[in-house]
């Protein structure tokens, strides 16, 4: 056995938020893969942290009436609660604000200061005379400079799309204090990134990333890279740039060090040695799991910042996509956006672990939730193969054998055919490809299930309950039992756990799938796993939207402010297309000539649509199925003129053909308004 010695992050979490589905799925993808370097006897820490630093958690500390360190050392408590909770593994769970943080952070810069990659200058930004704050682009809100649309964040207009620097908006706001900013200037200090050009061109190249990703980064190393702004200005919840008083270090910084940080840490209390991993000629693995929306901080700017200061980069970085909900991105009016807690009142952590393992691959596509497939998925395969396969010889064996099994199986050709499917297990799970291990393993309990139904080992027992026959075939089924919850243990630690004690067995690990269990006294058998519930499916979400309406009352402007943000922080948009996609949408107004309701649809409405004449001089009507029932009956859509894109190819759904799709706006329930085109409009009119 090789001890590789392998160190695992998972991004780390901002100390002003709950942990929610989003970081679930990032940290399940995460432990999945550790506890299988575990299992199989790799030498391996996961370590994490809370990312403390910033304004907006600065900003939060002040509306709560608490200092900085007092909010993230309560959020620190609770996000340690909800990750143990699911189950995750952490080696260690640190903080960047935190000493081992600061030392780290201070001789990284120092090192590359020395090296001559930090520059200064002189840049002009908008301030907050009011806060007496430089604002960042999403605390300023404004005319839009292009369309004139109102209320539009830092530098993209949501009506529009353009992109501006937020100085050039129209009647400026600082959304902290209402105050119009004054542009100020001020010295910054930043990273000479284009110095590592060539070193970065290298990096991402030497299999350090997967092809898409390293694809989208030459995109920009093709281009000039531009320096890096490391610096903020006071008042800054941070570290304080050393040799700069009132200069602090910008949170995205100190953040990545913050790896190290927590490892440090560990080191402090453990035999671990820190520089086994971080020296420059360490033989240490070094893995980073992060989000789409944060790669050029982990392979542009870390790997630089690492070089620079005289410490290894790492040995790779897996990206993973965006988690949505129901096929839209998570929303908290639509319940969609679900808290690690509210998910934990409602539901078993190892559903949703079980789940993700069944879909997540090693790309950069978003994995889709959807809540019925959950349920339906959980319950065929966890609690209908592999529950169903002990629970159907469990009591055989008890009954007629005191616990014990046989000392031959009576099909060890099916036991083998388990046994032989290891490599290729083992290869997709280090290969991060979950939901091909799992659509294997399942075949394998087809398999075991199959056999059971094939022998039906009730009806010997109604002959004979102790025949040797009996005990062998219930042998076969607890013995494949073992080796399908052996595969599954990354994914499924506490209901391994179980089986563990029922098997009366010590922990498994991957070398015990090599082995048979015979000629061992096991334990009563007592349901490992029970059904997902769908009405507790339903009340996790309508949890979730009371959360959010009491929010909403509470604090209404900061609610939209952070949906903003959020939408900001790169999900919230398709990505760019190009004018040549835009013409290809015929966009047309329609009016409603009728509307009802669809039988066993919770969301849909089914219009028929009026879109004037065809150019032959026929009515044209289409019919459309919309998911607008929440907001409007169908009486009050009679009449109604909307738009429709009337090009839309037909869509064959589960309760008929929709042959369009109308446009509409809103958040969701009550809140969905139609897009009505002015009175005078025309059916069939083209909209340009
Ligand atoms: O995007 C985020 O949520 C950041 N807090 C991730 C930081 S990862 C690492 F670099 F610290
Ligand atoms: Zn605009």
């Amino acid at each position: 056995m090789d001890h590789r010695k392998i160190l695992v992050t998972s991004a780390l979490p901002y100390a002003n938020g709950d942990i929610h589905l989003g970081h679930l799925m990032e940290v399940i993808q995460t432990d999945i893969w550790v506890r299988m370097q575990k299992l199989q006897g790799h030498n391996c820490i996961y370590v994490c942290a809370d990312d403390a630093h910033g304004t907006a958690i600065m900003l939060s500390a002040e509306a709560q009436k608490i200092t900085p360190q007092e909010l993230v050392d309560k959020v620190n408590q609770q996000h340690q609660r909800d990750f143990a909770d699911f189950l995750i593994g952490f080696d260690n769970f640190h903080s960047t604000h935190s000493e081992e943080n600061r030392l780290l952070s201070e001789s990284i810069y120092q090192a590359i200061n020395a090296n001559g990659h930090i520059s200064r200058r002189k840049i002009k930004q908008l301030f907050d005379p009011e806060k007496k704050l430089f604002l960042a682009d999403r605390y300023i809100t404004g005319t839009c400079p292009k369309c004139k649309a109102e209320d539009q964040y830092g530098d993209n207009c949501e009506v529009c799309g353009s992109t501006y620097n937020p100085s050039e908006l129209i009647d400026p706001k600082s959304s902290i204090s209402g105050a119009t900013p004054i542009e100020k200037e001020s010295e910054h200090f930043f990273f000479t990134l284009p110095a590592f050009s060539d070193m970065l061109k290298t990096w991402t190249r030497s299999g350090t990333l997967q092809d898409s990703v390293a694809n989208k980064l030459s995109e920009w190393l093709d281009e000039e890279l531009q320096e890096w702004d490391i610096s903020r200005d006071a008042p800054y919840f941070g570290f304080e740039i050393p040799d700069a008083p009132g200069k602090y270090f910008y949170v995205w910084l100190d953040a990545p060090i913050g790896y190290m940080a927590s490892l440090q840490n560990l080191c402090d209390r453990t035999d671990y040695d820190f520089d086994e991993y971080w020296n420059k000629d360490s033989q240490a693995e070094v893995y980073h799991f992060i989000g789409k929306d944060i790669i050029n901080f982990h392979t542009l700017f870390w790997p630089a910042m690492l070089a620079s200061a005289g410490y290894r980069t790492p040995t790779a970085v897996y990206v993973h996509g965006f988690l949505t909900v129901d096929g839209t991105k998570m929303s908290k009016s639509r319940g969609t956006f679900i808290n690690a807690r509210t998910y934990l009142d409602h539901l078993n952590p190892e559903y949703l672990r079980y789940f993700l393992a069944a879909k997540l691959s090693d790309g950069i596509d978003d994995l889709d939730l959807n809540l019925e497939d959950f349920a339906q998925r959980v319950n065929s395969d966890l609690v209908g193969k592999v529950v169903n396969i002990a629970s159907r010889c469990a009591g055989f064996i008890g009954k007629g054998f005191e616990g014990k099994l046989a000392e031959k199986v009576d099909a060890p050709e099916l036991l083998a055919e388990i046994q032989a499917a290891k490599p290729e297990i083992t290869g997709y799970y280090n290969g991060r490809e979950y939901s091909k291990a799992i659509r294997l393993i399942m075949t394998m309990a087809d398999k075991a299930n199959q056999y059971i139904n094939d022998k039906q080992p009730w009806v010997i027992a109604k002959g004979d309950k102790q025949s040797a026959e009996l005990q062998k075939i219930c042998s076969t089924g607890i013995n494949a039992f073992r080796l399908l919850i052996a595969y599954l243990k990354p994914v499924l630690p506490s209901m391994a756990e179980k089986a563990e004690a029922f098997l009366a067995i010590d922990p498994l690990n991957w070398a015990d799938i090599d082995s048979l269990l015979t000629n061992h006294s096991i334990n009563k058998f007592k349901p490992l796993m029970t059904r997902v519930e769908s009405d507790k499916v339903q009340a996790m979400v309508a949890a979730t939207q009371k959360e959010f309406e009491n929010q909403a009352k509470s604090e209404p402007t900061g609610q939209q402010a952070e949906e903003k943000v959020m939408q900001s922080n790169n999900s919230g948009f398709e990505p760019e297309i190009e004018f040549d996609d835009f013409i290809k949408v015929d966009l047309r107004v329609a009016k409603v000539i009728s509307a009802e309701y669809v039988e066993d649809a919770d969301k849909l409405l089914q219009l028929n649509l009026d879109l004037g004449l065809d150019k032959s001089g026929t009515p044209l009507t289409r019919k459309v199925f919309s998911g607008i029932k929440s907001a409007y009956t169908p009486e009050q859509l009679v009449g109604k003129l909307t738009v429709v894109v009337a090009n839309l190819k037909a869509r064959k759904m589960k309760f008929g053909l929709s042959e369009g799709m109308i446009l509409a706006a809103g958040p969701g329930g009550k809140d969905i308004w139609l897009i009505e085109p002015h009175a005078g409009a025309q059916p069939g009119m083209r909209i340009t």
